[in-house]
């Protein structure tokens, strides 16, 4: 190029490159739509799968190379493809290992919006969908069609709270040659191990607690498996899917901590479902470390931890117009969807809306403790009790 460009190219070819000699212990945030390359031949050879080398900024940027290689690390597995947000991860397994003609099971307590998906899978795809008891166990196998290609599970539910059977759920599903997917996101892949229990690929929410401030969406797909992680790919590439650098960097930036944050959760999440258990008010406290939790046992083989999600079942004197009263009247916890966080949230369901079947009386409320003192988070609880009757 000549030294006379115009002020205008000047402006757009920097030259810059990036400092030698510089290390430091951040990531560097690499925004990128454009790649470019040397020459033609780079160019022709260079491939935009496998994530062998950078081509295109929706294919990856070295930012999000480190958090897809991070993540993988994290759940044991090696392939990672990172997403928009859960439910787009969610999605992306769906429309990456399913077609028309296919049966997939969804556990009758899966976060809501993948029934959702069900649904229109089954309405405008041509992919039958059942919904399974998610305690069903080896009784998945009676559930198993010739064209089963995908039985999601999610441990535990994160609502309902009850906890799978994993390992024998998968067990099964290998013997039949159908695919399992997890929503590992309550976990965050620390407190359950899922590739060690059988299963064959992970949906995280890193929404949740990896990213841990409440401000970033994003998924994850993570599998071991390179035939998986080949479909994953292309789906992944056809429909587009890509995640801003800066969130990647977030989530980068939240990581060292997820564990010291997540144990700290748990801590005092437990504390205060053991607080609850005792009241009057509440007749059954769903926390999956607790007996009243439908999955107990499993979750006491099967998981080295809990995290800040729990539910409790108010008891059955109390209408929903109390039990509303009673998150109105909380001040610490703010009411709103989501957890992972560093506050306290709560939320009340209406759950035979969203379950097939659903057989406890009572109203639930699921709390998501945060990183607040747990004894302020009981005081406030208790203030709130006390507007039960008021
Ligand atoms: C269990 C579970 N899976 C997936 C998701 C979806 O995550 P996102 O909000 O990032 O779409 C959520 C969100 O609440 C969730 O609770």
């Amino acid at each position: 190029m000549s030294e006379n460009k115009s002020l205008q190219t000047t402006l757009v070819h920097t030259g810059y490159r990036a400092p030698e000699g510089f290390s430091a212990l951040p990531m560097a945030v690499h925004h990128a739509s454009t790649v470019v390359f040397d020459n033609v031949a780079a160019m022709r050879n260079r491939r935009w799968h496998g994530k062998g080398g950078y081509t295109y900024g929706l294919h990856g940027t070295p930012t999000t190379f480190t958090l897809e290689g991070r993540l993988a690390e994290i759940e044991g597995a090696r392939h990672c493809v990172l997403t928009s947000s859960g439910l787009s991860a969610l999605a992306l397994v769906n429309f990456a290992f399913l077609k028309a003609g296919d049966h997939v099971l969804i556990p009758d307590n899966a976060y809501n919006p993948n029934r959702e998906l069900g649904a229109w899978m089954s309405r405008d795809f041509g992919i039958a969908v059942d919904y399974y008891d998610p305690l069903i166990g080896v009784g998945i196998g009676a559930l198993i069609r010739d064209n089963t290609r995908l039985i999601w599970t999610e441990a535990p539910g994160s609502i309902s709270m009850e906890v799978p059977d994993i390992p024998a759920i998968c067990q099964v599903a290998r013997q039949r040659g159908v695919l399992t997917a997890i929503d590992n996101t309550w976990s965050a892949g620390l407190a359950f191990r899922a590739f060690e229990h059988g299963v064959d690929i992970v949906m995280q929410a890193l929404t949740k607690y990896q990213s841990g401030g409440s401000d970033v969406l994003m998924g994850a797909v993570i599998t071991r498996d390179q035939r998986l992680i080949e479909k994953l790919e292309y789906a992944h590439m056809r429909l587009g899917h890509g995640v801003s650098v800066e969130d990647a960097y977030l989530v980068l930036r939240s990581l060292s901590s997820l564990k010291l944050r997540f144990d700290a959760h748990d801590k005092s999440a437990r504390k205060i479902a053991h607080w609850l258990q005792a009241r009057p008010e509440i007749a059954k406290v769903l926390h999956p470390a607790l007996p009243d939790c439908p999955g107990h046992e499993t979750w006491k083989r099967d998981f080295t931890g809990a995290g800040g999600l729990f539910s409790v079942l108010f008891d059955k004197a109390y209408a929903e117009a109390q039990t509303d009263r009673f998150v109105d009247s909380l001040k610490l916890f703010k009411i709103g969807y989501s957890w992972g966080g560093a506050h306290s949230l709560c939320v009340p369901y209406r759950m035979p809306e969203i379950r097939k079947t659903w057989n406890e009386e009572g109203i639930l409320v699921r709390f998501n403790i945060g990183l607040e003192e747990a004894d302020d988070l009981i005081a406030d609880i208790l203030q709130a009790l006390q507007q039960l009757n008021s």
